[in-house]
Order: C-alpha cells, then structure tokens, then sequence
C-alpha cells in the first residue's frame, strides 16, 4: 500500500506524551504512527524537523457571520484564519441573519459554509424561547448542538425565561446532544447597564461594571441546576472569572455532565488593558480584573475547565472604535492567534505541549462525541494536523490576519510558537504560511460523524410534555393565555 503523505522527523503530540514518530496518511486518514522505516511508500513526504505535529485545534466558539454580516467576516475569511491559526474543525454560533433556528435556515447555512469553508465545522442551532418546538429538525438537519443565550449579547437575540431553558433543557436531554450556554443573567445586567446609562457612565469600564463576576456566576449555577434535573448536556462558554469556578466544580462534583471553556482574553488580557484598548476590548463576559487570570488557569490544568475556545467574534474598525461604549460592538477575532498565544505560554513553561493538546483539540473532540475520529493522531482518526515551530517568533498584526476583522486587542502581541502547515482530512490548506489554493470549500460538517454517549434523561415523568400529554399550544392559545 502506498501512503500519499508521510511526514517525517517531527515530533508527534498526544495528552499524554510527546515523542519523535512519522505519520502516514491515505485517504484523508492516519494510518500509521511510528519509526520512520516502518512507514509504507509514500507519493509524497514531508521534512518535520523542527516540527512539532498536533492535532488540529477544535474551537467550539466561533462567530462567522455568515449569512448576514459579510462586512464582518464570511465563512471563507473566517476559516482562511482558522487554518493559519493551526484550527481543522470549528463550531458556528447561530446569531446570524437569520437566526439559526429551524431546519430550512440550518440547510442554508450549511450549503453556504460547505461551499466556502476551508476546514471542518459543526453547526449549533439556536434554542430559544420560540424554536424549542423545531428541536427535532434541527437535529434531522445536523446541528452539532444548540445554543442558549442566558444574557443578550451581539445579535441581541432574546434570553429565554427559566421555564422556557427548563422546557428546552427537558427536549433536548433526550436527544443527547450537547447545549452551550451564554452564561450571564440578562436581567442584571439590563438593569445596571440602564442605570449606568442614566449615570452618564460611558467609558470602557462601565462595560464591566454592568456585568461584574456574579452575572456568570448566577447563571452557571442556575444552569447546572437545570441540567442536573434533566440530564441535559450543558456546555459553560467563556468562562472569564474565577467567582465561576466554585458552582462549575460543584456540579461536577454532583455528576452533572458540564463542561467549560475560557478563551485567551480572559487569560492574558486584564483591566490594565482598557485604557490602551477602548472599545476594542469591549466583548461579553468582559475582560476582567488581573486576579482572576491565575485560577482560571489553574482549573484548565485541574480539569475543571475543559477546553481552550476562542469566541471569534468579528467586526469592523468602525463598528469597534465608537465613542460611547454602549455603541461598540461586543467581540474581536481569535481563531488565528489562539494557538500562538497558547504556545507561548508553553515555550515559557507555564504548561507542557501536551496539556494545550488536551485542551485545544482532545477534550473538544471527546465532549462532543468526535473521538478518536477528531482530536487524536492514531491510525483511523482523520488527518487533521497543526504541525508548529515552537521556535518562531511572531509580532500579531491586524492588518495581515485572515480575519475580515482588522481590528483586535491582539494587535502588537509578541508570542512564540507558530503553526507553519494545517492539514484537514489529508490535504494542506494551509503550507508554509500560505493558503493553499482550490482548498475553499473543502471543509465538511462534522455532525454526520458526531456520536454521542446514551443520554441519562432524569425526571422524564415530570417534563412540560410528560404533563400536559404532549399538548402544544397553537399561536394563537399562546397568545390568549
Ligand atoms: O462579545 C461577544 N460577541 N460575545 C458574544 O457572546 C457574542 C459575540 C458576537 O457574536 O459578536
Ligand atoms: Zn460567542
């Protein structure tokens, strides 16, 4: 048999290890990982020296604003960065034009990103207080999970009360897929930011003053209670304060399965930033006080927090730098400085190559039932790889990233360690710090290999539909009630 790549004197990376081995493709697939002479032929190799091979990065949080937004990015700028960023899958948020909440909007969404995409992608539906009915087509369709939006954020899509989450968690337990969550109760946060509003507060940090820690604090805990009486699978996104971590490790403790995320501006960025960022560091949760970047750290080494996302999240200079900071657009790109800024942290022995494997590409890949086919370097998994030189230095510039979004708190950063080629399913579309030509529109849905675990479904008896026999209200009784 003959491979039709096998990469050579690279040093491969797993969760556990880190060890010099080549690695043999065919098909869009690993076949073999091992001493370079028990390699089958191959129709092309490649020199790793120097290299260190990853998984490609899953980012379960990225916004590519397509359809509805192309002045901000679109599905082919946004994973151009995504394969310079060293990412092969990445999961697309629903608060597009339209939002994506049924089937015939998902069908859409999803022609538009397989035309575009130049790496792999999962899409979440939107669960919200009106689409709780459309759960089964857009499972049919193959979302890759749902999101919640506890808090209005970008798209200001409407929170869903208590009863309605307790009603969507109750459909969706049973069908075993995964539910993100936009952890910050929007009825706090409402009321202070018109306060502060009516106070003349303006400035940057009146952004973080209508959101303090116990915004996400509140909604953590009010969703883990939610989904321990269900057996909904819930997924804490951007977690940014330490304050989170107490309800996060509680329901753990519970059996609740929760996992989380945060995502590098609440690791490296600080208070200490807003007055050189202004607006541009304006994103929901808000960047917060400086003490809250060591225990966040922290529980991604303990386990508490599971993975590394980035919440991409783009938008226009314009958009970014208005004077009232009420008007600027919440967010920044991340998809293609992720790795970088995370590598660096590895190069200054903060952690080992090994632990940014289990948070940027393993734990994703289990959680949302993608291993070992996603998120692992081993014969039968697909060949999505991140190959870095830990050694390459790099000075972030908006001006040259992928990203529509020419504007980020990234700009300036110095980092170290870089991905130089990003292969999805066998082929390079990223090589040499280069976009490989004719790889748009190579990318695929995930979902269609996505499998997971049997839900444990609690208190079914009890569910909206268990008692009311399954009646559905029609508009109009809705609307009379
Ligand atoms: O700052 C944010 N921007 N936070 C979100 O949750 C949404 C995102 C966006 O879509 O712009
Ligand atoms: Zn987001």
């Amino acid at each position: 048999m003959t491979a039709d790549l096998v990469i050579n004197n690279g040093i491969v990376v797993t969760p556990d290890a880190a060890f010099p081995a080549s690695v043999a493709i065919k098909d869009g697939k690993v076949i073999a990982v091992g001493a370079a002479d028990a390699m089958p032929a191959a129709h092309e190799t490649l020199d790793a020296s120097g290299l260190h091979i990853l998984p490609g990065a899953i980012d379960v949080h990225v916004h590519f604003r397509d359809p509805g937004y192309p002045n901000k990015e679109d599905w082919e700028s946004g994973t151009a960065a995504a394969a310079f960023g060293g990412v092969t899958t990445v999961f697309d948020m629903p608060n597009t034009i339209p939002p994506t909440g049924n089937g015939t909007i998902l069908a859409e969404k999803h022609a538009i990103a397989a035309a575009k995409a130049h790496v792999d992608f999962g899409l979440y539906g939107l669960l919200g207080e009106d689409t709780i009915d459309n759960v089964p087509e857009l499972i049919a369709g193959g979302v890759i999970g749902f999101k919640l939006y506890m808090g209005n954020t970008f798209g200001k899509i409407p929170s869903p009360s208590t009863g309605a989450m307790l009603e969507a968690f109750e459909v969706v337990a049973e069908t075993g897929k995964r539910i993100s969550l936009h952890a910050e109760t929007n009825s706090i946060m409402e009321r202070r930011q018109t306060r502060l509003t009516q106070a003349g507060r303006r400035e940057p940090l009146a952004h973080l003053d209508s959101r303090p820690a116990v915004v996400a604090v509140e909604a953590v805990s009010r969703a883990c209670i939610l989904s321990e009486w269900t057996g909904a699978r819930i997924h804490i996104l951007h977690i940014s304060s330490a304050d989170e971590l107490r309800p996060l490790r509680e329901a753990k403790a519970r059996g609740v399965d929760v996992t989380g995320e945060s995502c590098p501006q609440y690791l490296f960025l600080s208070t200490d930033d807003y007055s050189r960022f202004g607006g541009v560091i304006r994103v929901n949760p808000p960047v917060r006080e400086k003490d809250n970047q060591e225990p966040i750290f922290a529980a991604l080494q303990d386990g508490t927090i599971d993975m590394i996302a980035t919440d991409h999240a783009p938008h226009t200079p314009e958009e970014k730098t208005r004077n009232d900071i009420w008007a600027v657009d919440c967010g920044f790109p991340g998809v293609e400085t992720q790795m970088p800024a995370m590598l660096t942290q590895v190069n200054a022995g903060r952690m080992s190559i090994s632990d940014y494997v289990r948070w940027s590409a393993y734990n994703p890949a289990r959680h949302w039932g993608l291993y070992p086919r996603k998120g692992a370097i081993q014969p039968g998994a697909d060949a999505d790889l991140a190959l870095v030189d830990l050694s390459l230095e790099w000075v972030v510039d908006d001006a040259k990233i992928q990203s529509r979004s020419k504007i980020s708190p990234w700009h300036g950063r110095k980092v170290k360690g870089l991905p130089v080629h990003t292969i999805v399913r066998g082929r390079f579309v990223m090589r040499d710090r280069t976009l490989v030509a004719g790889t748009k529109g190579w990318g695929r849905s995930v979902h269609a290999i996505q499998k997971m675990p049997a839900p444990d479904v609690r208190n079914a008896g009890k569910t909206m539909r268990a008692v009311t026999n399954g009646f559905r209200p029609s508009p109009t009784t809705e609307s009379a009630a």
